[in-house]
């Protein structure tokens, strides 16, 4: 079976209509409808960044997609253009499409005046990223957190605004919370022990997930006191979602903020990098 690349502006209104490929690549899960157009809109997914594997030739067809690379940019990332999914339909794998795939992403990225490539993998994958040129940058993990009726907590409520200046706990890229529909995500603010705190949420199904935790700056505090804050303000936040799970992401799998709180991994991932 002869596969083609095909690529660039052509596939503007195209990609949304890629979910069941998706699917039948990732496997279905448990998605909620829509998943796919708003993770592609989330994540800033270009077109121009874009590659598609198509059986026979051209002109093609969307029945005839077996496999993709999406990229995405956001003005937080600088130069660095970010993967949104790459993969092919089982019967495709093993024959060098991959390779190819993640080539043609590399040189449409760098044309495009990108100077690095980054792709979210999990630990088997990222050994083939790695052969492919990349090299990991970083492990993040998904937490779900379980609530704990008696620990002490801040409560959180509505926020509008940023903290002037922030350490994050964790931060997925802002851009996807503000690409968010506003009828999806909140801000909230909450106030423990002469610290301030924020947190970015979204709505994902049933669950609520957790983009960014910002602590303010001032005064400095020690690692450990650092440590404790966030403890607080997660163990609050679960207490916000109720009956709904806690999801957290994307964590720093070094952070020992972790440790004292009831979690489970749910996801662990690396962030592989390509310089073009
Ligand atoms: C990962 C993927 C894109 C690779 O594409 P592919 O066309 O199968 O890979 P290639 O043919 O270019 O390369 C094949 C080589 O990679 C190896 N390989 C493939 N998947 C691998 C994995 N998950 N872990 C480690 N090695 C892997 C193969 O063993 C083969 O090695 P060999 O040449 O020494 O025999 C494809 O297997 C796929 O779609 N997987 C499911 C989705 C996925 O995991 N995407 C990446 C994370 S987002």
């Amino acid at each position: 079976m002869s596969v083609t690349l095909v690529g660039g502006e052509r596939l503007a209104g195209e990609l949304a209509a890629l979910a069941p490929v998706a699917e039948a690549i990732f496997g279905a899960g448990q998605r909620t409808p829509g998943w796919f157009a708003r993770k592609l809109r989330r994540e800033g997914v270009e077109a121009r960044l874009c590659t598609l594997a198509v059986t026979g030739d051209a002109p093609f067809t969307r029945e005839r997609v077996v496999g993709y690379a999406l990229l995405g940019r956001a003005a937080s990332l600088g130069d660095r253009a970010r993967g949104a999914g790459l993969g092919l339909l089982p019967a495709l794998r093993g024959r060098g499409l991959g390779r190819q795939l993640i080539e043609a992403a590399c040189a449409r990225a760098r044309a495009h005046g990108c100077a690095h490539v980054e792709f979210l993998a999990e630990p088997s994958p990222a050994r083939w990223y790695a052969d492919q040129g990349f090299v990991a940058l970083r492990e993040e993990l998904t937490l779900l957190v379980e609530a704990e009726a008696d620990a002490p907590h801040p409560s959180w409520a509505t926020s509008e605004d940023d903290l002037p200046e922030a350490d994050a706990a964790w931060s997925w890229i802002p851009e996807c919370w503000r690409r968010t529909p506003a009828s999806e995500r909140e801000c909230l603010v909450a106030h423990w022990r002469g610290q301030q705190l924020r947190a970015w949420l979204s709505r994902e199904g049933r669950a609520v997930l957790a983009q960014r935790l910002e602590l303010s700056c001032a005064p400095a505090l020690r690692d450990h006191e650092r440590d404790e804050l966030i403890r607080a303000g997660v163990l609050g936040l679960a207490a916000h979602a109720g009956e709904r799970p806690l999801v957290l992401y994307p964590c720093p799998a070094s952070a020992r903020w972790r440790e004292g709180l009831a979690s489970a991994v749910l996801q662990r991932a690396f962030v592989m990098s390509r310089t073009l």
